[in-house]
């Protein structure tokens, strides 16, 4: 996508003026043009994912799900394995497409775009901590964090990844494979990739799911500090519920659908 449009595109965080129907700006790209009282990092309306099983049969893993959360907020998604939590990140960071309803993430309808354009924002604004990881194998711990710095042309990318390495822990694993670090170690690489791209919002897949207690407290620390300081929005799944209960809000999914 060319810079213009993504600017374009980007300047458009939309509004809800008191009293409208829930829904009402979601097309509207210009602030200037509606009188505005919050501004909506993320939107989703009537989310719904279905997949065709092997045997035919259409399966509905996430079914009618309708948020918006505001810049600066944090937001903890919960509920059993298999009931869409995963499905529901992955749809809202525009890693993958809706079957119907629409995600407006910093003011960009992402179902408008292409694969090459969602990447493009992803790059630009999207932090995010996989459940399994996502570490190139080919590439090391140093490596796998400098991507996403290289691909924005950051000049000081080695300097940042090592920087974000070393407050995860990992100073002295720089130069691992992924194959060469433990789960929790992986983890915290993945971590440091997304913080390192300084996002605007941070999507976290069980951030802590495979740490001990006391690295695990340094990440949630970390992941906080970053809404604090940088303003950065946060969208964490979890099955902790003591890390569910330091955000400002919690959505209940079951059976795809939110309770
Ligand atoms: N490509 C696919 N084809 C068919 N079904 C899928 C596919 N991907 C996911 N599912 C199903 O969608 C449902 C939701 O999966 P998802 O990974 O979102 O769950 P989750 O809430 O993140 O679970 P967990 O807590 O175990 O990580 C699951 O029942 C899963 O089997
Ligand atoms: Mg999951």
């Amino acid at each position: 996508m060319d810079e213009l449009k993504l600017n374009n595109l980007a300047d458009g965080c939309f509004s809800r003026e008191s009293g409208m129907p829930e829904y009402r700006n979601l097309q509207t790209r210009n602030p200037q043009t509606s009188n505005r009282q919050t501004t909506f990092m993320l939107t989703t309306t009537h989310l719904t994912k279905t997949y065709k099983t092997a045997g035919g049969a259409q399966l509905t893993v996430l079914d009618d799900v309708s948020f918006d959360l505001a810049a600066g907020d944090s937001f903890a998604i919960v509920g059993p394995s298999g009931s869409g939590k995963t499905t529901l990140l992955g749809l809202c960071a525009g890693l993958d497409r809706a079957s119907s309803g629409s995600v407006t993430l910093n003011g960009i309808r992402l179902d408008d775009l292409s694969e090459d354009e969602r990447a493009e924002v992803r790059n630009r604004y999207v932090g995010f901590v996989f459940q399994n990881f996502q570490l190139i194998p080919t590439l090391t711990a140093l490596e796998n964090v400098m991507v996403p710095l290289e691909l924005r042309g950051d000049a000081n990318a080695e300097k940042i990844a090592r920087g974000w390495l070393e407050k995860v822990g990992l100073g002295s694993r720089l130069d691992h494979y992924p194959a060469q670090l433990s789960g929790g170690e992986q983890q915290r690489v993945c971590i440091a990739r997304a913080f390192a791209n300084s996002p605007k919002i941070l999507f976290a897949d069980e951030p802590t799911g495979n740490l001990d207690a006391d690295n695990a407290a340094g990440i949630v620390d970390l992941i906080f500090d970053l809404n604090r300081n940088a303003g950065t929005t946060l969208v964490l799944v979890t099955h902790d519920p003591e890390l569910a209960k330091r955000t400002g809000r919690i959505l209940r999914l079951k059976g795809g659908r939110a309770e």
